[in-house]
Order: structure tokens, then C-alpha cells, then sequence
């Protein structure tokens, strides 16, 4: 058999939050100075880019300067400003300006701020939506704000395959596993966070440490800091909330789903997915992403089967639309499943076993960002024959989009120097090959 556990046991020792006054979290200088900055992008195609950020002492401006690289001329965007309570906690004035109509693959720089108190940053925007256009993400999940927080994204910004984007596949900050869900967290997440946040998009997905509903503390409204905080294009796929949506960047379609929102027949998330999926048009965008914070496929100890309920439901249709991988986050491990599918099953047929089907996407846990609560160790034995490859450390993945056909897959253990993979494989895309595949395994 090929299934893989590995021996290798991260040291977690470092699981705990990094200090208030860690480098990382520093105010940046001068009178009401723009923090907090991170980009998203802001419409279906790449065109568009919402900029946030946060001014601590009063509202200032909306407004973003920005200009392409290697031009004079000067352009304006007209944001807006909003600010949210949380129990004993009063935000900042939290800005989100959405640029639109910029043109594909050029890097724009632009400025957050008034007065002396200006700041710049720069991003790219993608190349356009087409069936050949490399392009490479990176994968970080339940990321938190610990020493180990801070070594995944420096690996991963030392990474020398370099993410151009971000897909984060939930729990951000933590904050809700402090007193009164302490939403100076979120603050200190934004802060540490901007460093990448602010110079490549992140596609954010919705965890449970996003939903802070906690009615001993009078707050009912659940992902109230995080959807005040986040800002993303939903309204582009005509989804009616933030927590589902979807994507075009380059060569790729990506779904984001939420596991802590209504997915039963007849719910807004699923009839949006219903129409969603025949929407994908393989021949613009040959790579079909799924992204959602609880696993359908976990052999961890942790959380296990947490994600079933979901999985009955679409798993079958992740089958049909040939979806290529399913990135989850969660389990605070790493877990790269065989392409298999358990969509027989039918009551009295008995058929409720994983079997191989190349039509199936290959199931990707990454929740091993470094977050506060440390690493998930414990694995249901044996190691289930769908299961290929599990290890408790923590980490990054890289995937990085050759053409229409192939796409490297790798997850970067943070134990490891800053080159060396410790799981790889090629990813053949589902409707462009020959559904008969070998993996191989590079680097091991
Ligand atoms: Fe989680």
C-alpha cells in the first residue's frame, strides 16, 4: 500500500500567541497612520481590487490614490468607512475602497492616508482569464498569531516558487479563544498579516473562528468582525453573501464555500452552488478550485467527520463537474487524500466505501498555519486506504499552474529549510487529461 503517515512530529512548543509588543504587530508611525492593510480581489475576473485598512482615531479618508507602474497619471477611488462594537470593544474606523477596470497583468502602486500620514504599497493584477496562463497560489489555513504564525509566512515569503495570491482556507485571527473574543486580536492579526495582506490578494474562507456568536455576550450577529472586517466580491457571482462566492484569476475557477452556513437542500448556499457549477466553463478556465474550512475527507482524530454532512450533500457534484482539488483547513495538520469518491451509497445498497475515481478532486488539508491551539496529532488507525499522505506539522503549500493540463502541487513543512518539500505532487487537471494518471512524487 502507498498510503503515508509520517514520523515526523512538529515541536509545538512555540504555540503561543507572540507578545503585544513583537515587531510584528507594530503601529505603524504618525497621527491616525493607516494599518491594517490587505487587498482582495474586488471583482469576477482580476480586474478589480478592494483595498482595506483601519485608521485608529478617526475616519480620515476613503479615499486610494493609485497609478500604474511606469505612468504619471494619477487615479482616485471613493471608498467607504464603517465601524462595529463587540461587547466591550470599539473598532477603528475600518475603510474598504474597491478599484475597478485595471488593466490585466500590470503592477499598480497606491497610497492609504491623508495629511503627512501616507502610506504606499503596490500589487499586481493578474494576467486575464485564460485556458494556458501560469499562475501560482499559495495555501495557508488557521494561521493565528504565534511564533509558528510568523515562521509559516516567512517560509512561505521566502518560498522560491513565488504565491502571487493567497487562498486562506479559514480561522483567522484566533480572537475568539481569548476573554470576550478580545477583537484587539483582529487588530494585531491585521497588523501582523500586512506584511503579504498588503501586496497580493488573499481569497478568504469562512471558519469558526469567524462566526464569534456568543449570546452570554449579548452578540448575535454571527461573523460580525470578520464580515466587517473582510470585504469581498460576492455580489460578482451573484451569491448574496460574503461567505460563499466565486472567482476567476487567470487560469482558474475558484469556489469558496462556507461550512458554518446553511448548506441543506433548498438553502441560499446550496441553490447558489446548484447554479454555479454548470457556470464553469473549462475551456476559458481549465482549473476548478473548491475552497471551505471543514475537511469532507479527515483521518485526523480531530474533527473527524465533522465535514460529512457537507459531503453527502456535494460530494457528488464535485465528482460530476470534475473539480481538481478541494483545499480545506480545520485540522491543524496536513492530509493529501488519493482521488476517491463515496457517492453510491443509497440506504440499502450497503455501498458507503471510498473507491478510487479519477473523476474525483484530490482532497488537501492545510490547516496547519501555526495558530494558538498547536497541532492535531492524534490519527485515526490505520491510515484509511484513501488517505495518501498525513503529517502533524505545520506549514505552506504552493500551487503553482503550469498550463491548461498540469499543475505542481507542494506543502513546505515550516521544520524544513526554506526549499525543501516535504509532500509534492503533479496534478493533471480533470477535464484536460486522460483520466488515467500516475502521481509522481518529485523531491521525496
Ligand atoms: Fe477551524
Amino acid at each position: 500500500m502507498d498510503e503515508k503517515t509520517t514520523t515526523f512530529v512538529r515541536d509545538d512548543s512555540l504555540s503561543v500567541d507572540m507578545p503585544i509588543d513583537s515587531d510584528v504587530f507594530r503601529v505603524p508611525p504618525g497621527y491616525n497612520a493607516p494599518q491594517q492593510v490587505h487587498i482582495t480581489q474586488g471583482d469576477h475576473v482580476g480586474k478589480g481590487v478592494i483595498i482595506s485598512w483601519i485608521t485608529p482615531h478617526e475616519p480620515g479618508s476613503s479615499t486610494v490614490k493609485y497609478w500604474a507602474e511606469n505612468s504619471e497619471f494619477e487615479l482616485k477611488a471613493h471608498g467607504f468607512y464603517l465601524a462595529y462594537k463587540y461587547f466591550n470593544y470599539t473598532s477603528g474606523y475600518i475603510h474598504h475602497c474597491t478599484i475597478h477596470n485595471l488593466e490585466f497583468d500590470t503592477k499598480y502602486y497606491y497610497e492609504v492616508g491623508i495629511g503627512n500620514t501616507t502610506r504606499q504599497f503596490w500589487f499586481k493584477t493578474p494576467p486575464p482569464v485564460g485556458p494556458n496562463v501560469p499562475y501560482t497560489f499559495g495555501l495557508i489555513g488557521d494561521l493565528g498569531q504565534t511564533y509558528n504564525s510568523n515562521t509559516t509566512l516567512t517560509h512561505y515569503e521566502k518560498n522560491p516558487v513565488k504565491g502571487q495570491t493567497i487562498l486562506y482556507v479559514g480561522d483567522l485571527s484566533y480572537a475568539d479563544d481569548f476573554p470576550y473574543h478580545d477583537n484587539t486580536k483582529w487588530d494585531t492579526w491585521g497588523r501582523f498579516t500586512e506584511r503579504i495582506a498588503a501586496y497580493q490578494p488573499w481569497i478568504w474562507t469562512a471558519g469558526n473562528h469567524e462566526i464569534d456568536f456568543a449570546p452570554e455576550l449579548g452578540e448575535t450577529r454571527p461573523f460580525k468582525p470578520y464580515t466587517c472586517r473582510y470585504h469581498l466580491p460576492y455580489t460578482a457571482s451573484n451569491s448574496t453573501s460574503p461567505l460563499w462566492y466565486s472567482i476567476k484569476r487567470a487560469s482558474t475557477y475558484i469556489i469558496v464555500l462556507s461550512s458554518y452556513s446553511a448548506f441543506g437542500k433548498y438553502t441560499p448556499q446550496y441553490k447558489w452552488l446548484v447554479k454555479e457549477l454548470p457556470k464553469v466553463n473549462r475551456t476559458e478556465t481549465p482549473w476548478l478550485i473548491v475552497l471551505m474550512h471543514s475537511p469532507m475527507y479527515n483521518s485526523y482524530v480531530n474533527h473527524y467527520m465533522e465535514g460529512e454532512t457537507v459531503r453527502v450533500l456535494y460530494e457528488k457534484w464535485f465528482v460530476e463537474y470534475k473539480v481538481d482539488v478541494v483545499f480545506a483547513g480545520h485540522v491543524h495538520a496536513y492530509e493529501r487524500s488519493k482521488r476517491v469518491s463515496n457517492i453510491a451509497y443509497s440506504i440499502v445498497n450497503g455501498l458507503h466505501n471510498p473507491i478510487n475515481d479519477q473523476s474525483a478532486p484530490v482532497y488537501i488539508t492545510i490547516g496547519d498555519g501555526g495558530n494558538i491551539e498547536g497541532l492535531a496529532t492524534a490519527m485515526t488507525e490505520p491510515q484509511p486506504s484513501y488517505s495518501a499522505y498525513r503529517e502533524a506539522s505545520f506549514g505552506h503549500g504552493i500551487l503553482d499552474i503550469k498550463n491548461r493540463t498540469h499543475a505542481y502541487f507542494s506543502w513546505n513543512r515550516n521544520q524544513d529549510g526554506y526549499a525543501v518539500v516535504a509532500d509534492s505532487i503533479w496534478l493533471y487537471n480533470r477535464y484536460w487529461t486522460h483520466p488515467e494518471q500516475t502521481s509522481l512524487a518529485l523531491f521525496r
